[in-house]
């Protein structure tokens, strides 16, 4: 059985479009046995990491703040699996990066070369095998997502640890319209599901997938279109208001 601690960094917490991709990836882990943990990093109130590196020059394994994050380190540590979970925000929600930087005492201070780059590894009671990424974002290109994607992937070199890659859900915003979820965010639903369930029983989650899931809904500039035209009407109601 695999156990998973997931924090999602979306402001929107579970009504956000973030939770809307997420659930049904985590419910397909459930159905293979997953045990899942999951946080907003929003409720956390995270005290800001202030860069003493007490953690690895003063006490190694150890945080000077004494807040939450005192209770949930063991339940990071304890998970084979860290999921960071986030709505693109240029790039990430500020609370989502206070919890990141607060990971620093899970890092051995040791450092080594690994081609050009200085990288570490995580200390010997941290269990974590697999770090993945999971998120949405508004706008339609993949160029776009590249930062955060790097944000996760450095987190797991610097860990020594898998990358599992990142499930990308571009302009999510329209896979529902005022009737609820269309036909295609339905599908993708679906296919999320399927997909948390291949991840927990293998490990692996296929590119074919990913790529399903992430999928363009609209041409680009059909979407240009259609957000100019909300932004139009909502600017609108907000005159007519006033
Ligand atoms: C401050 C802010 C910055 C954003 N920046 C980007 C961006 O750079 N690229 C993008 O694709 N979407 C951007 N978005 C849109 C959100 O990522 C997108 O709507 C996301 O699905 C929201 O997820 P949530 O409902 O879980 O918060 C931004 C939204 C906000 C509020």
């Amino acid at each position: 059985m695999v156990k998973v601690f997931v924090v999602n960094g979306s402001p929107d917490k579970a009504k956000g479009n973030t939770a809307m991709v997420l659930v049904p990836f985590l419910a397909g882990m459930e159905k293979d046995g997953a045990r899942i943990d999951l946080v907003y990093s929003k409720d956390l109130k995270v005290t800001p990491c202030t860069g003493e590196m007490y953690c690895w020059y003063r006490k190694p394994g150890h945080c000077i703040h004494k807040d939450i994050m005192q209770e949930i380190y063991p339940r990071v540590k304890s998970a084979d699996v860290l999921i960071i979970a986030t709505p693109v925000y240029i790039p990430i929600p500020g609370e989502l990066q206070d919890f990141i930087n607060r990971l620093c005492p899970l890092i051995l201070p040791r450092v080594v070369k690994v081609g050009e780059r200085t990288r570490a590894r995580f200390h010997e009671d941290v269990n974590i095998k697999k770090i993945l990424l999971v998120f949405t974002g508004g706008w339609w290109e993949r160029g776009n997502f590249e930062t955060v994607t790097m944000i996760a992937e450095e987190l797991a070199l610097n860990g020594g640890v898998e990358f599992s890659g990142a499930l990308i859900r571009p302009h999510a915003h329209l896979m529902k319209d005022e009737g609820g979820l269309t036909n295609e965010g339905q599908a993708i639903i679906k296919l999320l599901e399927e997909t948390g369930f291949e991840y927990a029983s293998t490990g692996k989650i296929s590119k074919d997938r990913i790529n399903a899931i992430s999928r363009p809904l609209l041409s680009h500039t059909e979407m240009l279109d259609s957000d100019n035209k909300s932004i139009d009407k909502a600017l609108l109601r907000q005159v007519n208001v006033n």
